[in-house]
């Protein structure tokens, strides 16, 4: 199967990267990146400066995609740092759901969306937070808009990953000091992921303790 990566130069895609082309279930791989990747057999980079908008070109790339495991966004600490948010809003609302439509609109159907929120998501916009309170929200709201589009499209599923804190596989002072708390390794979340875009799943929202 072909399969849809976007935000294969970070932590976490980086490694759901790695297992896809090691995967022979999946026999091609379309990475949708602002930066080139390392060159490989299965590999297609399709350079993208906005991905508020899908070219034709892009929509050829991406024609044949089955699944999509979408990575990109920010982390809580510089989320909302310059512009009160609006780039959060941009990157994960604008973003994720232009993805979704684009993918609904060209690619093979059924199609399965793999999101990678985070843990403490708030779908209730009206409930009172305390703590990382915009983050939350805007978490929850991209998963409700998800949820929304797969009820309206039945050959579109989209599936919400809400990891705690992830860390490395190898053994660093930060692993070691971040998984005392609820955490996963980044291998685990990513093989949950490979095998959601593979063969999906009964369940749409998986919990951090979900994935291990
Ligand atoms: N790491 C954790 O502990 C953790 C825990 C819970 C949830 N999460 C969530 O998981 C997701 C991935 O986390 P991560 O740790 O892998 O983050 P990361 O290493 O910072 O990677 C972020 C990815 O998003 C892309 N990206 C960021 N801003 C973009 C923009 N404006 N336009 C296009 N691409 C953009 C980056 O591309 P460039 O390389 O081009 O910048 C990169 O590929 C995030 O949504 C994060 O909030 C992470």
């Amino acid at each position: 199967m072909k399969i849809i990566l976007a935000g294969s130069t970070g932590f976490i895609g980086r490694e759901a990267l790695n297992q896809c082309l090691q995967n022979p279930a999946i026999t091609s791989v379309v990475a949708l990146s602002r930066r080139d990747l390392p060159a490989h057999d299965k590999l297609k980079v399709t350079l993208m400066k906005d991905f508020a908008s899908y070219s034709a070109s892009v929509r050829q790339d991406i024609k044949d995609a089955e699944a999509c495991i979408w990575t990109i966004g920010l982390i809580p600490s510089t989320a909302f740092k310059d512009d009160d948010g609006a780039t959060a809003r941009r990157v994960s609302i604008e973003y994720t759901m232009a993805a979704a439509k684009a993918f609904q609109e060209s690619c093979r159907k059924p199609f399965r969306f793999i999101y990678v929120s985070g843990a403490g998501a708030e779908q209730d916009q009206a409930k009172s937070l305390w703590v990382m309170r915009d983050y939350r929200r805007i978490r929850g709201l991209v998963e409700s808009e998800l949820l929304n589009f797969a009820r309206t499209h039945p050959d579109f599923t989209s599936y919400i990953m809400r990891p705690a804190m992830v860390i490395s596989n190898k053994t660093t002072p930060h692993s070691l000091l971040f998984g005392l708390g609820p955490s996963i390794r980044v291998d685990a979340i990513a093989k949950s992921m490979v095998e959601l875009a593979i063969d999906g799943g009964e369940k749409t929202v998986w919990e951090n303790s979900e994935m291990k």
